[in-house]
């Protein structure tokens, strides 16, 4: 079994990889190729919410705060304010933008770029 600060670490290069697709994605709708922008972002979805899936699992085993002191527990705290969120906005990103249903996808995706910066920056700050 991992321990907390291996399944951290291996958190943040996923979070990092992910945060490249999108940020590819995004390369593509300022070229005006949103297909390639929906075809890059399925995968950036699939791949989120199979680690939020995977981690959950591990999250049965492994405490991985437990190695944390309070102001790490508040920081994790902070982190999951903004990543619960983000991956709860995320099916409607998909559905939204699948459906070209363009200003409701715009309007989530306003929130869901602080959302997900806020993850990143939060997330990247944990101890491991
Ligand atoms: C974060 C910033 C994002 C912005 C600014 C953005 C913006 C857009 C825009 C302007 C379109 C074109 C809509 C149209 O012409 O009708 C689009 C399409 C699309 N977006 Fe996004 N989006 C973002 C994130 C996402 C995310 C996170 C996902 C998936 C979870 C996603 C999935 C899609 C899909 C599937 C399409 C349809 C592509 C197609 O026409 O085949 N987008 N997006």
């Amino acid at each position: 079994m991992p321990t907390g600060p291996q399944i951290i670490l291996t958190l943040k290069v996923l979070v990092v990889a992910v945060t490249l697709l999108l940020l590819a994605s995004l390369v593509a709708l300022a070229q005006k190729r949103p297909r390639r922008h929906g075809q890059i972002n399925t995968v950036f979805f699939i791949l989120t919410l199979l680690t939020v899936m995977a981690f959950e699992g591990v999250l049965q085993w492994v405490d991985v705060s437990a190695t944390f002191d309070d102001a790490a527990r508040q920081a994790l705290r902070i982190h999951l304010g903004f990543a619960i969120p983000a991956a709860l906005i995320l099916p409607a990103m998909f559905l939204s933008g699948k459906m070209r249903k363009k200003t409701l996808h715009v309007a989530l995706a306003v929130v869901f770029s602080i959302l997900w910066t806020g993850t990143v920056i939060t997330g990247l700050g944990l101890p491991h």
